[in-house]
């Protein structure tokens, strides 16, 4: 497996992935801005052989960071490609003395809590109503 950063020719399947993992999943055109233009995000795939396996998108604003979007294909979970670009993310994050990174997550989601909480993130606060749908948030941080 490989872990590289996106480039405008991946966004496509990107938007698959989204579209195939997320609720809410975000249109072409803000994956784009996030891998061309966006001056805070940083967005990172994971593949094999040419193939889309996850995708992580975070923001770095001065000394403190948050997770927009992580996804991995269903077929390819629990195999740990999630945490292996939580990883890559974090040697960048100590590499610009970043002091923090924040995540909100579905009171539901209970494969990402597990996720976060075992790569050292804290809940710190519930959002009440974060979704659009109407659903609770976690707010979780790990500092550095
Ligand atoms: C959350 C998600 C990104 C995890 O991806 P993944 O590649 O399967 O994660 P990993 O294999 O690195 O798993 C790491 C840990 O997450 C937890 N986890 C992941 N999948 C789990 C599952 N099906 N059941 C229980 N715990 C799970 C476990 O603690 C696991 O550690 P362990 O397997 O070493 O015990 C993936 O389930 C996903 O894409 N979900 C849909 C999108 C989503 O909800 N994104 C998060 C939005 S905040």
């Amino acid at each position: 497996m490989n872990i590289r950063k996106a480039e405008l020719k991946d966004a496509n399947l990107i938007a698959d992935l989204e579209a195939k993992c997320l609720k809410n999943p975000w249109p072409l055109s803000q994956i784009e801005y996030e891998i061309s233009s966006n001056p805070c995000a940083i967005t990172i795939i994971a593949e094999k052989d040419g193939e889309l396996l996850g995708y992580l998108d975070y923001l770095i604003t001065f000394d403190s960071s948050s997770i927009c979007r992580i996804a991995v294909y269903h077929e390819h979970r629990n195999k740990g490609i999630a945490s292996s670009l939580l990883e890559e993310m974090d040697k960048n994050l100590k590499e610009n003395s970043v002091s923090w990174s924040t995540l909100e997550v579905r009171t539901s989601n209970g494969n990402a809590i597990n996720l976060y909480k075992k790569r050292g993130y804290e809940l710190i606060t519930t959002k009440k109503a974060y979704y659009d749908d109407g659903e609770d948030a976690l707010y979780m941080v790990r500092c550095y």
